[in-house]
């Protein structure tokens, strides 16, 4: 990332913790500030834009499918704008590609620009355009079946992206690799935690998994996890390096007044979706890591000490674990782990306005998990309701 980038953005995040402690704090970007890397005449034109800090997210526009033609939104340089997608096996593979057509025209001046960010969970690329015509983004070939099939159904996201960005643009695109459901996901974030966290991989011989029992664990055993791919391996693999753990989840092994092994576990999805804390029967858990998660998770198995289990109430852990089980998961507490100062809560190149920006596209593409993530607690420490992310942003700006 540009070294100038940090100083383009301050923390957009530090104005939730300011205004929750009712700080007076008007926006906090300052146009004239912002010193892009574009020249002169381009960025001009664009500073314009750069009113709020609403302006600085990613704004998405619609998305471009087969069976639906998103046409007729503003850019901040092209004023008629239209994309459609068109499938094809132009690389002969399982699931063939696709050509995504934008056509960009009605320029407000020769010189402007304007930024597209493409997105599906199985990928992210960008492009911009200076000329008004027909411009062609190409998918070779789709990952497999899964992006296949979601494209097909909803088309691939486009996002808008304020002009004068593209050093956030650079970072975001280090980042969200993590996020894909790839091999190419999952080397990001092992590159990302060797890079950044100075983490070691090392290959265990095999076998990769221990025949342990369960008559081996105990209650108040701890299973420390690291997930390194997918949804789950991106968000944790930005968690690790945030909050300086090496491990992303944990969960607890607990005996109930039967003797039957459990492991009560935070962020268990339930069939509607949703992220709740959940107690599941020890087999049943580890028949999933073996063989269905596809977070390719590590999982290590702390055994309590001797002397304190000793001291563990079995009885105590049981009935409060029962009264946890199918209470939604406390991301409204999560996120102040992180953002736990008025600035300075991410090490760099990670800014709040690139952990905003991810979470913007990614807002898009998975809403609900979103939802979970971010806006549950911010309204909450905001004390609103149900504002996205963009609301809530105009909200602190009151
Ligand atoms: C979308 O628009 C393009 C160009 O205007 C056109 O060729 C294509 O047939 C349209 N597709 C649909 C499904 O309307
Ligand atoms: C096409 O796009 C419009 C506007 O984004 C949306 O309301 C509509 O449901 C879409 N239709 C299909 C078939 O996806
Ligand atoms: C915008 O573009 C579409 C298709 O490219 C065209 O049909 C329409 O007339 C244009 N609208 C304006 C206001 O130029
Ligand atoms: C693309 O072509 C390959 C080879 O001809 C074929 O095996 C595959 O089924 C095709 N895929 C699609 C989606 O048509
Ligand atoms: C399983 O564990 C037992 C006891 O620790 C050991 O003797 C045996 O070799 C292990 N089996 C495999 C396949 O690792
Ligand atoms: C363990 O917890 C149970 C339930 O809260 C309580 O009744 C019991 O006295 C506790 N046992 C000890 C040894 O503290």
């Amino acid at each position: 990332m540009a070294p100038s980038s940090s100083l383009l953005f301050s923390s957009i995040f530090s104005l939730f913790v300011l205004t929750a402690t009712s700080v007076a704090f008007k926006s906090p970007f300052h146009p004239n500030d912002i010193l892009p890397l574009l020249p002169r005449q381009v960025s001009w034109p664009i500073l314009n834009y750069l009113n709020s800090a609403v302006d600085l997210l990613p704004t998405f526009v619609g998305s471009a499918s087969s069976a639906n033609n998103s046409s007729g939104w503003k850019g901040a340089c092209f004023y008629n704008n239209s994309a459609w997608l068109e499938f094809h096996n132009n690389s002969g593979s399982e699931y063939g590609g696709g050509t995504l057509h934008l056509k960009v025209s009605n320029a407000h001046s020769w010189t402007c620009m304007d930024l597209y960010v493409f997105a599906t969970p199985y990928r992210v690329t960008w492009d911009y355009y200076f000329l008004s015509r027909e411009h062609t983004l190409e998918f070779k070939a789709w990952e497999g079946k899964a992006e296949y099939e979601y494209v097909k159904s909803k088309g691939v996201s486009i996002f808008l992206m304020q002009a004068g960005m593209l050093g956030t643009l650079q970072a975001l695109w280090d980042v969200f690799p993590l996020f894909t459901n790839t091999g190419w996901g999952e080397n990001s974030n092992i590159r990302f935690l060797k890079k950044h966290m100075k983490a070691t991989f090392e290959q265990r011989p095999q076998p990769w998994v221990t025949n342990l029992t369960a008559d081996d664990i105990h209650s108040g055993d701890f299973l420390a996890i690291s997930k390194i791919r997918g949804r789950w391996g991106g968000f944790e693999t930005l968690e690790k390096w945030v909050t300086g753990s090496y491990a992303g989840h944990t969960a607890v092994c607990l005996r109930d007044s039967e003797g039957k092994l459990w492991v009560a576990e935070s962020g268990h999805e339930n069939e509607k979706g949703e992220d709740i804390i959940a107690l599941l029967q020890w087999e049943e858990w580890w028949e999933f890591e073996l063989t269905k998660d596809d977070s390719n998770p590590h999982i290590s198995l702390l055994p309590l000490h001797p002397e304190i289990r000793a001291k563990f109430n079995e009885t105590a852990a049981w009935e409060y674990a029962q009264s946890m089980s199918g209470q939604p998961y406390g991301y409204h507490n999560m996120i102040f782990s992180w953002i736990d100062t008025v600035d300075n809560n991410y090490p760099p190149p990670v800014d709040a306005h690139l952990v905003a920006s991810v979470m913007t596209v990614w807002n898009q593409i998975q809403p609900s998990y979103a939802a979970n993530l971010w806006n549950e607690a911010l309204n909450k420490r905001l004390g609103t309701e149900g504002l996205n992310l963009p609301e809530i942003l105009v909200e602190t700006e009151k």
